[in-house]
């Protein structure tokens, strides 16, 4: 090959090595004719491997323009890929632009259930004295929900539970919380401060103050030295906390197979302040809990020594306290599942 051809080949592999970076489409396609022409063995190097057959002194002059060539592709080469470069940002840009002057979509907060709502605030200010919360099943043995708690099988008190039997011979669904007492009697050593939230079953007529299935809150507290004024204290701090300051209270005789002395606890009406309305059967009360001294029987069914020991206990429905809160009408609304209703809260 002589000089002259060489530099011919040289300059249309200039020529074209431009026009395929011109149009290379993007950084990939600019890659591969970068090594189709520059690459080690490239159409360049290819070419530049003649010099070697020409005369010695044309070579530093074939070499030059061969340098050449390599810096004006290498050139071109690097303005492409910053065209291309620019060029793919500004799409990605435009595909994912996001519009910040639209209205945004609104995210749709949930609420809580108006009854955990209330067995939360129960939680909170009986934990301000200590008491801790634990939970029961829900299917019991009669022995728990009954016998346990002084109501032998034939007893007439059991009158007092409608009960849900399952099919399965000794178990039940429990028809109050207080077998929890038998549960953390026998779990826990005293001093004991235990709350006891949960679901219960009875065999009723449904109607605007009766489900078949409710809520109860059980409370026990078990040390030595315990007695009915510390659960009036108690009680009556809670009425304070719940249904506000200076809200009157009072005991009342009643009667449970597992406490003695048993009394309910009623806090003054809050529909009426006490003169006198339908909400409260024009009593002017609203009875919120029944309570009493753990009778001596369940502490020893519970492992404990009554000489030692002493508790008491009470027991408050959920809902009802959640109807004298937000003024319901119908505990049934609770577990109706209606939106229009549960939103409210
Ligand atoms: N378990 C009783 C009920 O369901 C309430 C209660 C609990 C009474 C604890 C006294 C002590 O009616």
């Amino acid at each position: 090959m002589d000089l002259e051809t060489l530099s011919a080949r040289l300059s249309y592999l200039q020529q074209s090595g431009l026009d395929a970076i011109r149009t290379a489409a993007d950084t990939g396609a600019l890659e591969a004719v970068q090594v189709a022409y520059l690459g080690r063995r490239g159409e360049l190097k290819t070419l530049l491997s003649g010099i070697g057959t020409l005369p010695t002194e044309d070579r530093p002059r074939v070499g030059a323009i061969g340098n050449r060539v390599r810096e004006v592709l290498e050139a071109a080469l690097d303005a492409r890929r910053v065209e291309l470069e620019a060029a793919a940002l500004g799409a990605r840009l435009a595909r994912e632009g996001v519009d910040v002057t639209l209205p945004g979509r609104p995210v749709r907060r949930g609420s809580l259930h108006p009854l955990i709502e209330t067995n939360r605030e129960i939680a909170r200010v009986f934990g301000q004295f200590g008491f801790v919360v634990y939970e029961g099943p829900e299917v019991e043995t009669d022995v728990r929900n009954f016998q346990a708690l002084n109501i032998p099988p034939d007893h007439p008190a059991r009158d007092l539970w409608d009960t849900l039997y399952t099919d399965v011979p000794g178990y039940l669904m429990r028809t109050h919380t207080s077998p929890g007492q038998i549960h953390v009697m026998q779990q826990a050593v005293p001093p004991i401060r235990a709350l006891l939230p949960g679901r219960c079953f009875r065999h009723e007529a449904v109607d605007a103050s009766h489900g078949f299935e409710f809520f109860q809150v059980e409370g026990l507290m078990v040390d030595e030295g315990t007695t009915l004024a510390d659960l009036r204290g108690l009680l009556d701090a809670f009425a304070q906390a719940m249904f506000g300051r200076g809200r009157p209270t009072r005991f009342r005789p009643g009667y449970y197979p597992f406490t003695e002395p048993s009394v309910a606890f009623d806090v003054q009406c809050v529909v009426c302040a006490g003169a006198g309305c339908a909400s409260c059967k024009r009593t002017g009360w609203m009875t919120i809990l029944g309570a009493g001294m753990v009778h001596p029987v369940v502490l020893c069914n519970g492992g404990l020594d009554p000489d030692r020991h002493q508790g008491f206990a009470f027991g408050m429905g959920t809902d009802r306290i959640a109807i004298l809160r937000y003024g319901i009408d119908d505990i049934r609304m609770f577990l109706e599942n209606d939106l229009r209703f549960l939103e409210q809260f």
